[in-house]
């Protein structure tokens, strides 16, 4: 098959991202959504095909499949809020666990043979230190679980009917692409930065979940790893299946982390604006540190990241979310 890529979620955050990467590249692609969290504005401007499915309808699938005849598949659709997880663990192994077996079966009958997947560093629960893909695997809440399911099924998969795939484990995706074209607009909105910038805008004052951890100044510390780059990871996973490559995982972080003053800090900072905060207790299930290294992405895929400093995703994330509000 030499069909496009089908992007399932193409119109979510980082989906709208592969999407103007593979556009970038050349490579045809189609956007399968079903809105849940994505916003068809933002997939209309990216200018490619659009499928308005839903992954829980196989009658969705098999249309898209029969319309389109991808050759391969990138997986973006998921719930992916830790808290939310644990109050609704149906709607997590619904979405993220049996919606996904309705795909790896479509592409089975369809014989579409590459699967690039989005998992996350929640599969690695509370580790110590930094996280290479050698740490074990032990989720602490129903999100982390879902998406270690999936990669579990995906081994199967491949040894029972080879089919290829390659899992990535982002840590916490953020900036935008410098084009402003796609960034990150979620309702509601859960994530750091863009909270702060919102905080610094005018809206709600950002609420500090815990000050007292066992970091240097006391917030978490987390990786934060520009979309773009997380992208282009998706890319090069892809190509190497085309070349033949096995079935592989690969952790995408940056190696160091930031904490959330220092967040708070570059935002300020590169806004030219304070961020009101308030400091309260801690969020539940929030981990100190979760930091990885990307040494095996880099040496496998010859991965190289574009914007790994902090400043280059709060600047992307600005400009963003000062291009959109005038939308
Ligand atoms: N934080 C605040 N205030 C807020 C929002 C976040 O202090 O209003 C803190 C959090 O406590 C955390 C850091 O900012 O320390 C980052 O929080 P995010 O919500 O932006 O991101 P998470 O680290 O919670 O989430 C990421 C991914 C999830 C993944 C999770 C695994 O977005 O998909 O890591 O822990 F599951």
């Amino acid at each position: 098959m030499t069909g496009p890529v089908l992007v399932i979620g193409g119109a979510g955050y980082i989906g709208s991202h592969a999407i103007l990467a593979l556009k970038q590249k050349g490579i045809p692609s189609v956007i399968f959504d079903n809105y849940a969290t994505g916003n068809r504005d933002i997939a209309e401007r990216l200018e490619v095909p659009i499928f308005d499915g839903d992954a829980a309808k196989l009658q969705d699938l098999d249309k898209a499949f029969s319309t389109y005849q991808p050759s391969s598949v990138m997986h973006f659709a998921a719930f992916a809020n830790v808290g939310e997880s644990v109050a609704e663990p149906r709607k997590y192994y619904g979405n993220n666990v049996a919606n996904t077996i309705n795909l790896l079966d479509i592409m089975l009958k369809y014989g579409t043979k590459y699967f690039i997947f989005s998992s996350t560093c929640a599969t690695y629960g509370t580790p110590e230190g930094l996280i290479t893909e050698a740490t074990p695997q032990a989720p602490i809440n129903p999100y982390g679980r879902s998406k270690l399911m999936v990669e579990q099924i995906l081994r199967d998969y491949d040894a029972a009917y080879g089919l290829k795939s390659v899992v990535f484990r982002y840590f916490n995706a953020a900036g935008a692409d410098p084009s402003a074209i796609v960034g990150e607009r979620h309702d509601p909105e859960t994530h750091l930065i863009p909270l702060a910038i919102k905080a610094s805008t005018g809206g709600k004052e950002l609420s500090i979940f815990g000050s007292d951890y066992p970091t240097p100044d006391g917030t978490c510390v987390r990786d934060y790893i520009h979309v773009t780059d997380i992208a282009e990871a998706h890319i090069l996973g892809l190509q190497h299946l085309q070349r033949g490559g096995n079935s592989d995982d690969f952790n995408i972080g940056t190696g160091s982390g930031n904490s959330v003053l220092e967040v708070i800090n570059a935002v300020e900072r590169l806004g030219g604006r304070k961020v009101p905060v308030n400091r309260i207790g801690r969020r539940a299930g929030d981990p100190p540190y979760l930091v990885a290294g990307s040494t095996k992405l880099q040496s496998t895929l010859n991965w190289v990241p574009k914007f790994p400093k902090l400043d280059q995703i709060v600047e992307t994330a600005l400009r963003w979310h000062e291009t959109d509000a005038k939308r």
